[in-house]
């Protein structure tokens, strides 16, 4: 484990050449020990993520009772069933998943409970969940919009809940709240945000149907046992794809990653901007599509980026900011704003860290406006406590002259464990020292 005053060391030099993986993915692996949890019976997960904010979803599954038993870091079996009154707040430390996912099936069960986090994630917004359970009945209170949030039992009720947010959070929160009303409730969304929650629910024995914009789904307080092995995280992946699209003469292939549609957003972006990306499907996990995806250096071309396609593409646009600077043309990106309420405020954050690099970026109320390309020159940039922010500053550390320091490495672990590492096999000059 990195200690608290961990950096990276990055300096550009070779070309990125080899086949690795990623681990697995962050969102199926916080679904599949809470859904594991509800599920009547054992439910074994491979390739879980032994990740920062997975693992403190596992502990806030333990602190409601649940048994689950380690094999490894990455396999596990939950024993589902009936989830105990906890004896203590369920700390979900700095996972804005771990808490909304969690609060949807807190606000069904018999029994109170309080969900916190970190200072972090206190500052996160939990209004967009508050209201819409409310409307479904449930009984909760936050402070002042904000966790700790306090949860008391109540009957829910079916709904019709038009989201005001593209969220796959909230969406989230109000399906698993809906296992346990007393009618279907339907969740109509602005654009298909990422399903993991509906493909899980649904092979775990849950009439959940989707049909355009609108989910549907009926009650189901036990859901049945599975097993998954959950594939490569396609957002973990952006970054070595990144990397080796600006580092000349790199070719990378990255097997098993999650091809689901609601998650490679990214990928269709830097494919119309010339990347040179060559994506196979080879099978399905746990209801995915997977494959390997190719990659090798590209001249890119800048774009407009906004729409129907931000959601897809969420948590990728502090790596693809990167890209973009190294794009010939303008990039612009809109409809972004939700960018501003993640770990940190990823626009003003990413902005004001590539700046120290010598980028110039227009950051906008909801994106961002780039000319590129640019050129970047080493310099020390500090990541906030925010896993992509990090590990998008060592990949423009790779393109940029001269050595990069990145003061906060160890959040990294927050959804990429061994990622200096990863980036180190494929040829890359990247890592973890201590700072004394
Ligand atoms: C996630 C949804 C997204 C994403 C997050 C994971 C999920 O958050 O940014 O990393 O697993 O449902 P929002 O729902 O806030 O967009």
């Amino acid at each position: 484990m990195a200690a608290a005053s961990d950096y990276f060391a990055v300096r550009p030099g070779s070309a990125l050449k080899g086949v690795t993986t990623v681990p697995g993915d962050k969102s199926m692996s916080h679904r599949a020990v809470m859904f594991g949890a509800l599920a009547q019976g054992e439910t074994h997960v491979k390739a879980w993520l032994p990740a920062g904010d997975t693992e403190a979803s596992l502990g806030a599954m333990r602190t409601l009772g649940v048994e689950v038993e380690r094999h490894s870091d990455t396999e596990l079996t939950v024993h589902g069933g009936q989830l105990q009154k906890p004896d203590r707040p369920l700390d979900l430390v700095n996972a804005g998943t771990g808490i909304r996912l969690l609060t949807g099936i807190m606000v069904g069960q018999p029994f109170p409970s309080v969900l916190d986090g970190s200072e972090q994630l206190r500052r996160r917004p939990m209004k967009r969940i508050i209201d819409p359970l409310r409307v479904m009945g449930a009984d909760l209170e936050g402070t002042n919009g904000y966790c700790p949030l306090y949860v008391r039992p109540a009957q829910l009720k079916g709904v019709e809940h038009k989201m005001t947010v593209a969220s796959a959070q909230v969406k989230s929160a109000l399906l698993l709240a809906a296992l346990f009303a007393d009618a279907e409730t339907r969740v109509i969304e602005i654009g298909p945000s990422r399903d993991h929650t509906e493909r899980m629910l649904s092979a775990m024995g849950v009439k959940i149907v989707t049909e355009g914009n609108v989910v549907t789904i009926q009650p189901t307080p036990v859901l049945k046992p599975i097993n998954f092995t959950i594939p490569g995280d396609a957002s973990s992946a952006a970054f070595p794809i990144v990397a080796a699209l600006i580092v000349p003469d790199s070719d990378i292939t990255l097997a098993n990653i999650n091809l689901n549609p609601t998650r490679t957003g990214v990928f269709e972006v830097l494919q119309a901007m010339g990347a040179d990306l060559t994506i196979t499907e080879t099978g399905t996990e746990a209801g995915d599509p997977v494959g390997t995806i190719r990659v090798r250096s590209s001249l890119l071309k800048g774009t407009q980026v906004g729409g129907e396609v931000v959601v897809r593409m969420i948590d990728e646009f502090p790596i693809f900011m990167v890209a973009a600077l190294f794009a010939e043309g303008r990039t612009i990106v809109r409809d972004a704003g939700e960018l501003r309420v993640k770990e940190t405020d990823r626009l003003a954050v990413m902005t004001a860290e590539l700046t120290k690099l010598g980028a110039n970026i227009i950051e906008t109320e909801d994106g961002f406006i780039i000319d590129g390309p640019q050129v970047l020159s080493g310099a020390e940039v500090y990541g906030h406590d925010d896993h992509r922010i990090s590990m998008s500053l060592v990949v423009a550390g790779l393109a940029a002259d001269g050595e990069t320091t990145v003061l906060d490495a160890e959040c990294a672990a927050d959804s990429f464990p061994g990622y200096a590492e990863t980036l180190r096999k494929l040829g890359a000059d990247v890592r973890v020292q201590v700072l004394d």
